[in-house]
């Protein structure tokens, strides 16, 4: 099949705040179908790539989405060209209910009237993204009773509905249980196989799990990148991660057991 493939292609990609860089010149080319693990220490730059590519802050250089230049556009225009993003905090609305929440992120951009009109029925790809997500049977729920791994989930549902086919998601399982924490490697499995997916993380144990390809950024430079082995065998990694939460192959299953 020659199906055109989604990518991400970042290029010299820099970013200042008065002076001080905090991303600097990073390539980062992602395709759709890998799952890509973004690393790195406390202040490597993580969250401001994401903000570059997304919008929020401004860039220099070049982010494309399958060919499409992203720096420089309005943050509702990126999305609108499908690349979507989650925050280290979770940021649905509390009162209202699952369902609300995926309805607004559909209708997102759309006119007040098409809102109405098929404001009665569920449509298709809420059904289709409360199914992935594992949310189905908590769809008439208020967000704000939903766990905080049901919250992340939710989060990605919204993207889902948004027709994102880059989804940037930064620290999606902090604060999760280890049972919540395997439940949502899986669903980014899921939702990896025809998408773009970069997750930012700083869970080594779940990374090792599910991760496909792994970015290392420290100094808001990109470090290292490959494989997981590759990555965790890589001297200047080990070097960066010295004395914080250790990067080496531990098993801890088999200590805990
Ligand atoms: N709006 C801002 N103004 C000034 N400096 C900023 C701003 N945002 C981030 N920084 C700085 O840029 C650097 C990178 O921050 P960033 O939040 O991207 O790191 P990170 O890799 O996401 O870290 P963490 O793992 O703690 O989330 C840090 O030194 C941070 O203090
Ligand atoms: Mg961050």
């Amino acid at each position: 099949m020659t199906m055109d493939k989604d990518y991400l292609e970042i290029r010299g990609l820099s970013v200042s705040f008065d002076g001080f860089k905090a991303v600097t010149d990073v390539d980062l080319t992602v395709l759709q179908g890998d799952l890509r693990f973004l690393i790195g220490p406390n202040g490597a730059g993580k969250t401001t790539l994401i903000d570059a590519i997304t919008g929020l802050v401004t860039g220099t250089g070049s982010a494309q989405k399958s060919g499409v230049e992203l720096l420089g556009k309005k943050v509702h225009q990126i999305a609108r060209l499908g690349v979507g993003r989650t925050f280290q905090t979770a940021s649905v609305f509390e009162e209202l209910s699952v369902l609300q929440n995926l309805d607004i992120a559909a209708g997102a951009g759309r006119s007040a009237l098409s809102l109405l009109r098929r404001r009665k029925s569920v449509l298709p790809s809420i059904e289709e993204a409360l199914e992935t997500t594992g949310l189905t049977a908590l769809r008439d729920k208020p967000a704000g009773v939903l766990a905080h791994g049901q919250k992340q989930w939710l989060e990605i549902g919204m993207l889902l509905v948004q027709n994102a086919s880059v989804l940037l998601l930064d620290e999606p399982v902090a604060g999760m249980s280890a049972e919540e924490r395997e439940e949502t490697g899986k669903l980014l499995q899921r939702i990896g196989t025809d998408r773009v997916v970069v997750v930012v993380e700083h869970d080594m144990d779940f990374m090792r799990s599910f991760a496909n390809s792994v970015t290392v950024l420290a100094g808001g430079k990109v470090l290292s990148e490959g494989s997981v082995e590759a990555v965790q065998a890589d001297p200047k990694v080990q070097e960066v991660y010295l004395g914080t939460a250790s990067l080496a192959t531990e098993d801890k299953e088999s200590t805990d057991a």
